[in-house]
């Protein structure tokens, strides 16, 4: 099989391209691009692949013969027949380069055993999950938000999107707008549980500000009408940069909040974004 597409003749050989073994050959069926730096595809799921909601797997290209992966979080639930991802683009990026051209029809490297923290196995349960996102890093809770143990584990889920500008909500915005209205969605679970905040940095919204600053200063729950962060109630998962990471882990930490892990479900989880 040939799975060099994205340009005609650009990674073509005349040899077809080896699949390496291990490896899943899915095919692109949509893909939906919000702003030159952002983009969302949905792939055909491998028969047999298995994941939690939450998790993420290595994704690829074959580049110039060879294989070259990036770890992605699986932003469709465990129960979809498809997989969703929604990824940044980096110009001159190795992968991400090449990937922001895929059309319908063409193949993307999908490996076998997906891993994570971002589970609801590792949380204890509670009143109320914080779901804390800066940029691509919503894509686990994109997952999370869609399946059924999330809303069967708390009472409240309170999904924090945070961007530099106002067109990198957008996914999220259209995401949770979907959920609320999707009939069978509101058969399974009930929908009115899930709350999305949104800030922006840099440039002008309703409420603008890091989501660290907005913690700190109260400002996070008093626009959500909360009380502020409590261990015996509230657990979190965090997904952004390196730096929002230890940020906002050591913001829960001075609320109480123990960290988790699959093997030790506690209070709040963490996971780096994958971004190049
Ligand atoms: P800012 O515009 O003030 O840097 P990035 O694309 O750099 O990952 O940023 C995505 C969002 O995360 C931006 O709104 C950015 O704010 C914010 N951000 C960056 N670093 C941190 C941090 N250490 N803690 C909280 N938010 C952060």
């Amino acid at each position: 099989m040939n799975i060099a597409t994205q340009n005609p003749g650009e990674f073509s050989t005349e040899e077809p391209v080896k699949i390496p073994d291990g490896v899943f050959a899915e095919t692109v069926l949509e893909v939906e691009h919000y702003t030159d730096t952002l983009f969302k595809f949905r792939l055909t799921r491998p028969q047999g692949f298995r994941f939690r909601s939450g998790e993420f797997v290595m994704i690829g290209l074959m580049i110039e013969g060879k294989p070259l992966y990036r770890a992605y979080s699986i932003a469709s639930p465990s129960w979809d027949e498809e997989l969703e991802f929604y990824s940044i683009k980096v110009d001159g990026g190795p992968l991400t380069s090449h990937l922001q051209k895929i059309k319908p029809g063409d193949k993307v490297l999908v490996r076998k055993k997906p891993t994570g923290t971002l589970v609801n196995d590792a949380l204890i349960g509670g009143k109320r999950l914080y779901m804390f996102s800066t940029g691509t890093g919503i894509a686990p809770f994109a997952s999370l938000i869609r399946d059924l143990d999330t809303y069967e584990k708390f009472d409240e889920l309170i999904l924090t999107h945070s961007c530099r500008e106002v067109a990198e909500l957008q996914y999220g915005v259209d995401l949770v707008a979907e959920i609320k209205q999707d009939e069978m969605l509101n058969e399974l679970f009930d929908t009115s549980k899930l709350r999305h905040f949104t800030s922006v940095t840099r440039e002008d919204y309703p409420v603008q500000g890091r989501i660290t600053d907005l913690m700190e200063s109260g400002r996070l729950f008093e626009e959500l009408g909360v009380p502020a962060i409590n261990p015996e109630t509230d657990r979190g998962m965090i997904c952004g940069s390196a730096a929002m990471l230890k940020d906002t882990k050591a913001i829960l930490e001075n609320f109480g909040l123990v960290e988790g892990a699959n093997n030790n479900p506690a209070q709040f989880v963490i996971e780096r974004a994958f971004a190049e």
